[in-house]
């Protein structure tokens, strides 16, 4: 096929820039969908953690992204992570909607022209309508749907595309569909969680060696959400345990499939589950989604022998959601993921909070330990703040603010940029040019 004007005619250059970027995901920012979130949220699926979010028109990006991108460039970014919505693609199984891929590829072109590089995310957290009823994760038969998904759209993207995330935080959404019941399916069987974990991977694998089949030289990756665990009582011996067994399933249990081509939990008398896997390594790079550490301590009663508490020990404080700020948690995190060998990206790390001084400091911080992990010769390829524009932040609705740029949801949507965007903008301009953030100063 011969490529049209729009489309480039070179591969990216062999040394490729340090990444500064923002993410986001379609179904957080587009608006006006239907999917599984959707209706889990019509049938009141999101009100059981006490809120009752309304996605709605989101920040009605679907319409505005042209806008939405003057305001990327206005950022100085050279990177771009978004997610193409399945259930926009395909509404009916099989049938897909050439328009709305359309829409996806007008943005990539655009971005090209705009220079900044996209990193597309195949699977956020979301599907169509009929997945869970015709081929949920639990059953193998969801590999061949994502793969079917996929297909058309690495058709369409390949020529605008280096950079793949064949999935955003699998387990974190596992977790939520088939541990918590937050998430549609909405089941609490752990087996089935495990199952699905597993065939997730699967696709992942299937879908590397697919990208790969149609692009060569593209780079396959995972989002992968990070915690950092502590006891909340280090001379409490069942709390150090179950901390260890926490952080073996969440932060390490997959990274170990793909070397050892074994999925293995064993964490009595909660999770049980032992399969080989044939994973071969098949990841190009890592992406890490940090956000903050948690301590464990081991509790009596019903339900879990655990709980989980934010505590603001680091001294960086909390988040509006409580959570808590710990920067050196992701220099932890990066020299810990450094050892399987891979490049390493940020995919998302940042901050929902109302006082954007917060964000700043957030910010500062993180920046800090960014320039320590390249001291350290780890390769890090990028960062991606997140998020761009406040969003739908899933089981909180519109209300936990996590943009560099403020959405007025009583305004017409109106956009405006917090003074953390000019911070990241002037952080980021001094450095784009440069692959060597090792020796910026923060002050
Ligand atoms: C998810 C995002 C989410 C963010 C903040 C990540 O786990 O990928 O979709 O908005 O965390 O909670």
């Amino acid at each position: 096929m011969s490529k049209s004007p729009d489309e480039k005619e070179s591969l990216p250059a062999a040394k490729d820039p340090f990444y500064w970027g923002v993410a986001t995901s379609a179904f957080q920012i587009e608006g006006h969908l239907e999917n599984d979130m959707t209706v889990w949220e019509k049938q009141g699926g999101f009100r059981q953690n006490g809120k009752d979010p309304q996605v709605g028109q989101a920040a009605d990006h679907w319409h505005r992204w042209r806008q939405d991108f003057d305001l990327l460039s206005k950022l100085s970014v050279n990177a771009y992570r978004f997610s193409i919505e399945w259930a926009r693609l395909e509404p009916q199984p099989g049938c897909f909607d050439d328009k709305a891929l359309a829409v996806y590829r007008d943005m990539l072109i655009d971005l090209q022209k705009r220079g900044i590089t996209p990193f597309l995310t195949l699977h956020h957290f979301t599907h169509p309508v009929w997945f869970h009823q015709q081929c949920p994760w639990h059953k193998k038969e969801s590999v061949i749907a994502y793969l079917t998904y996929i297909e058309k759209v690495i058709k369409m993207a390949a020529p605008f595309v280096d950079w793949y995330l064949t999935f955003n935080e699998p387990q974190v959404w596992a977790l939520g569909a088939y541990a918590d019941a937050k998430f549609p399916p909405g089941e609490k069987d752990f087996k089935k969680m495990m199952t699905a974990i597993y065939h997730m991977l699967n696709a992942h694998s299937a879908a590397y060696r697919l990208i790969k089949k149609i692009k060569p030289e593209a780079m396959i990756g995972i989002a992968k959400n990070f915690i950092v665990f502590r006891a909340l009582n280090k001379s409490n011996p069942l709390d150090k345990a179950l901390t260890r067994s926490i952080r073996y399933f969440y932060n390490h249990m997959v990274l170990n499939a793909f070397t050892n081509n074994q999925l293995e939990i064993r964490f009595p008398p909660l999770l049980n589950f032992n399969h080989a896997i044939e994973l071969d390594n098949r990841i190009d790079f890592w992406g890490i989604n940090y956000y903050y550490r948690m301590h464990v301590y081991f509790r009596l009663g019903l339900g879990m022998p655990f709980g989980l508490k934010f505590i603001d020990r680091s001294g960086e404080g909390l988040s509006s959601l409580g959570w808590e700020n710990h920067s050196r948690g992701l220099y932890k995190t990066t020299k810990q993921l450094a050892k399987t060998g891979k490049p390493i990206l940020i995919t998302e790390n940042g901050i929902a909070c109302e006082n954007d001084d917060e964000r700043i400091a957030f910010l500062k911080n993180h920046y800090r330990i960014l320039k320590k992990i390249k001291k350290k010769g780890i390769d890090l390829r990028g960062y991606f703040y997140w998020t761009f524009i406040d969003n739908y932040e899933w089981l909180e609705g519109k209300a936990a603010r996590f943009g560099l740029i403020r959405v007025d949801y009583e305004k017409q949507l109106e956009r405006s940029e917090k003074p953390s965007a000019a911070f990241y903008r002037d952080h980021i301009s001094r450095q784009i040019d440069s692959s060597d953030i090792s020796q910026t100063n923060y002050k």
